[in-house]
């Protein structure tokens, strides 16, 4: 029998992406009042893209620095970047930097970052060795970022979710939580948002942080930070890199991701960091030096050098003083904006329509939450309803991106909250 021509024939079909099918919808939706909730990229009050005035002016000192040529990069990635990323989050003083237990290389943004993490945790970790894909174990808040179990899954760990989100409280189940990781085995890997909880907008004040990183100490469990808020949450760059720090100084074995999409407006430039702490510098057992190679090898493999473009304008930014001095006035423009946001979106709810609340504290959620998503606490059906007869686009669990709010479409949104709460939409 001749062989079938047609050698994709098992290829099962996949469906569209949830996030961008909702962007493409939106886009083609011709109602005049359309609200894109749905992306998790900052828009400005004019509900456009927003490029950063620090970021046009790096680009200008690269376009007009006739030194620079288009060579490869190191395979990890351009040294200035690299060192100034890990004091970005670890802090200038911090021991791990000091004592050079840190190996950083440059990564495809926050998803490459991810990526690398946990493929080399699955290489390398060495409570895993010997283990299956199933008992490789990542995990995850319930619920969390759509990709974190594509990404895990995809280089042979398998994720599991822990409690984190109570729907009756629209807050954290401090509680369930501390039970999940105190029986959890030891030495188990949890990923954990670093600020600016997606998709909830709930994250652990330091009080709760500090239990959580005291029990990760008492049971050794690995902390898979991933940190793509930074700056976004409060406001403040460093005040969002606490949890991370604290649980370096609590010499909880961990790794951080980090992303310049958003605090840096730098989406389409794929720019981001996997940072790895050693318990020790050098090349000796679970040292820097060997966690670096294996890196390495990892990068050389899978992309040979990472891209240039993104990681001179970070890297601009980080180590001109007066840029950072911008930076972090851009970075607080956009956090007070999502901010201003919430505090109106609180208040039309609460005092100008009186909305019922879907919480026990009324629409406090709103404000209480941080960073650039928010969880409504709205059920499916009302998001599709929102969907369908308002033209909003958000995601079936309820979640809007904040930075889609503006002065101009705020006060159709909460009409259309307010009367989807009472049936009347
Ligand atoms: C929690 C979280 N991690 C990582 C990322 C990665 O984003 P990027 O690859 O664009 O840096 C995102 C983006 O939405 C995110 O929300």
């Amino acid at each position: 029998m001749a062989p079938s021509a047609d050698v994709f024939a098992t290829t099962p079909l996949n469906p569209p992406d949830a996030i961008f099918k909702l962007t493409a919808d939106y886009k083609a939706d011709t109602f005049d009042k359309k609200v894109n909730l749905g992306v998790g990229a900052y828009r400005d009050n004019a509900g456009k893209p927003f490029v950063l005035p620090v970021v046009r002016k790096a680009k200008i000192l690269i376009a007009n620095d006739e030194t620079l040529d288009h060579e490869y990069l190191p395979i990890a990635g351009l040294p200035a970047f690299t060192s100034a990323t890990g004091k970005l989050i670890f802090g200038e003083d911090s021991p791990a930097l000091k004592e050079g237990r840190v190996s950083t290389i440059q990564t495809i943004s926050g998803t490459g970052a991810n990526h690398y993490g946990a493929a080399f945790l699955e290489r390398f970790y060495g409570p895993w060795a010997g283990k299956t894909k199933e008992e490789k174990v990542i995990y995850v808040s319930n619920p969390t970022w759509a990709n974190h179990k594509s990404i895990f899954n995809s280089v042979g760990c398998t994720p599991v979710d822990y409690p984190y989100y109570d729907p009756k409280t629209i807050g954290l189940n401090l509680t369930a939580f501390l039970d999940f990781l105190r029986s959890a085995p030891a030495q188990s890997v949890f990923l954990l948002h670093a600020c600016a909880h997606n998709p909830t907008g709930v994250d652990p004040t330091r009080e709760q942080w500090k239990e959580i990183a005291d029990i990760f100490t008492a049971k050794g469990h690995y902390a898979f930070f991933d940190c793509a808020y930074q700056g976004f949450a409060s406001g403040d760059l460093d005040n969002d890199a606490w949890a991370v720090r604290h649980f370096v100084e609590k010499k909880v074995p961990l790794l951080v991701c980090q992303s310049y999409a958003k605090n840096a407006g730098l989406y389409g430039e794929r720019i981001g960091a996997l940072n790895v702490v050693a318990s020790h510098s050098g090349d000796v057992e679970g040292g820097a030096q060997r966690i670096n190679s294996q890196l390495l090898l990892m990068q050389r493999s899978e992309i040979s050098n990472p891209p240039t473009f993104g990681a001179r304008i970070v890297s601009l930014i980080l180590n001109d003083p007066k840029l950072f001095a911008e930076w972090k006035q851009d970075i607080s423009s956009m956090a007070e904006r999502i901010i201003l946001m919430r505090k109106k979106l609180f208040d039309l709810l609460e005092n100008k329509y009186k909305t019922p609340a879907v919480g026990p504290n009324g629409w406090s959620h709103i404000t209480s939450q941080i960073g650039m998503f928010s969880f409504t606490g709205l059920n499916p059906q009302q998001c599709k309803d929102l969907l369908e007869k308002g033209h909003i686009y958000l995601t079936a669990n309820g979640r809007i991106s904040m930075a889609g709010l503006n002065e101009s479409n705020i006060e159709y949104f909460a009409e259309c909250v307010d009367k989807v709460v009472r049936g009347q939409l």
